[in-house]
């Protein structure tokens, strides 16, 4: 019997949270939350986004400011009905399975905190808010200009107008809004306070393994401009044998690889402000490596090295459905759980990547030259791959590919050195030495 893997991998049994967004319009309350939900659904968390907005523009698809007007009781009544229903939509959602679910409104009242509360904790999910406090009128008003003059609340309207339209909401909501625990009788909240993007972060009563890692996580946010440059090592010597794992020098067109991979870097850079470059600690990445300029930092991290081929380490995909053909076939039909015998699944390496991707929220621009698995797994979480499509994603040798993420997505640009390099995908059931992927999959 092929091996198989249980669990998620992450302890959260008997764990369900709901967080709750706090915080006045534009201080970046979505983009944490779809920032949360994406982090969780990788480690395979059932997370789920409940938008207020989306469900107040069912009815009230484009209101001005006055719709926020807490003394105009139409506008109230219609904001009261949206967030009872994303509320009783997250309840099901909780009900059916979910794990953490993130109710993204305002919730910039105490009589609205408390509501939420009582809502939630009635069906046994704890609460944990977090809160995005900013008072950088600068950032606000970027905000603003970059994500809501574009949003559908004001859709065909001109941006000078939607803007000042929406500075005026959130006066509407400055006088109401009350920052958590204020007057000192919020104190029994759970809560994870983040001022200025985190120039100061104040931490209340966390309480388990998950509200740990969802506040870490959170903590270690930034926004400032960056990007992420992923890339294999250059093609190896096993590579040419079609064999996985294996711990080969690079061939002789790796080498060429290594070789033009500065320049490659220069180019996509766009200028020569150092990088920080990570490698896995496998002779193959740190070759590839080697001719970067001298003032680039360089880091080996065991956490990117190869998914670990087990029993089959050194052989060719031929050979592993010879002597095993029940884990072949089993690998192909679930390739994300698949374990192989004394190796990983590719479930294992995300999360023996997790503090790898800590690092790179926290950090600023980095150059990632890692293994054909292991970038599957960090651009899955980037571009949020599903477990079914991530192991198949395409990722050919001598190709640089920059990740630069925005507001609300990731944007990847790639870049070929035009050295010709064995293909080492391999599609379902095949057991070809070099095949190529359909042109239009992937990378
Ligand atoms: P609304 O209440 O109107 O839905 P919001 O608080 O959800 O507003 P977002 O739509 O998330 O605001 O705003 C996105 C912008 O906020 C992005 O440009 C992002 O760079 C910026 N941003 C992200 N994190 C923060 C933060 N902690 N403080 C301020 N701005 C942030
Ligand atoms: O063939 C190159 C390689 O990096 C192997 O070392 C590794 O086992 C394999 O790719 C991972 O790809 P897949 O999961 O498609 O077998």
């Amino acid at each position: 019997m092929a091996p198989k893997t249980n669990g998620i991998g992450v302890q959260v049994e008997g764990t369900r949270i709901c967080v709750v967004m706090v915080g006045l319009p534009a201080r970046g309350k979505s983009y944490i939350a779809q920032k949360a939900q994406r982090y969780l659904k990788w480690l395979s968390i059932p997370a789920a986004t409940f938008n207020v907005g989306n469900y107040r523009r069912h009815d009230s698809p484009s209101p001005s400011a006055d719709f926020f007007d807490t003394n105009n009781p139409v506008g109230e009544r219609k904001r009261r009905a949206a967030a009872e229903a994303a509320v009783q939509d997250m309840l099901r959602w909780f009900r059916a399975g979910g794990v953490v679910g993130i109710l993204d409104a305002t919730n910039s009242t105490k009589e609205r905190r408390k509501w939420v509360i009582d809502r939630v904790r009635d069906e046994g999910v704890e609460v944990i808010f977090v809160e995005s406090k900013c008072d950088d009128e600068a950032l606000i008003m970027a905000n603003i200009r970059d994500v809501k003059t574009t949003s559908p609340d004001y859709k065909g309207q001109d941006p000078e107008e939607a803007a000042q339209d929406f500075r005026n909401r959130i006066r509407n909501y400055e006088k109401v809004y009350k920052t958590i625990n204020a007057d000192g009788d919020e104190d029994d909240l759970t809560y994870l306070k983040i001022m200025n993007v985190g120039k100061q972060v104040i931490i209340n009563r966390i309480q388990d393994y998950l509200q740990s890692r969802i506040v870490y996580y959170l903590m270690n946010l930034h926004i400032r401009p960056r990007s992420v440059w992923l890339s294999r090592h250059g093609e190896s010597m096993l590579n040419l044998e079609g064999r996985i794992g294996g711990d080969a020098d690079l061939s002789y067109r790796g080498d060429e690889y290594a070789r033009k991979l500065p320049q490659l870097v220069l180019d996509s850079v766009g200028s020569d402000r150092p990088l920080t470059v990570w490698t896995s600690t496998l002779k193959r990445t740190i070759n590839t490596a080697r001719h970067l300029p001298p003032h680039y930092n360089q880091l080996q991290w065991k956490a990117l090295d190869e998914l670990d081929a087990g029993v089959c380490d050194g052989m060719t995909y031929q050979e592993i459905s010879d002597m095993y053909p029940e884990d072949f076939q089993a690998r192909d039909e679930d390739k994300y759980n698949y374990r192989y015998r004394g190796g990983e699944s590719y479930r294992d390496v995300v999360i023996r990547l997790e503090p790898i991707i800590m690092e790179l929220e926290r950090s600023e621009d980095i150059l990632i030259i890692s293994h054909q698995a292991v970038i599957r797994c960090i651009y899955a979480y980037f571009m949020q791959k599903t477990q079914e499509e991530s192991p198949w994603v395409p990722v050919p040798l001598h190709t640089l590919m920059k990740l630069t993420p925005r507001a609300y997505g990731t944007e990847v640009q790639t870049y070929k050195a035009n050295i010709k390099a064995v293909s080492t995908w391999r599609g379902k059931g095949s057991t070809a030495k070099h095949e190529d992927p359909a042109p239009e999959g992937g990378v």
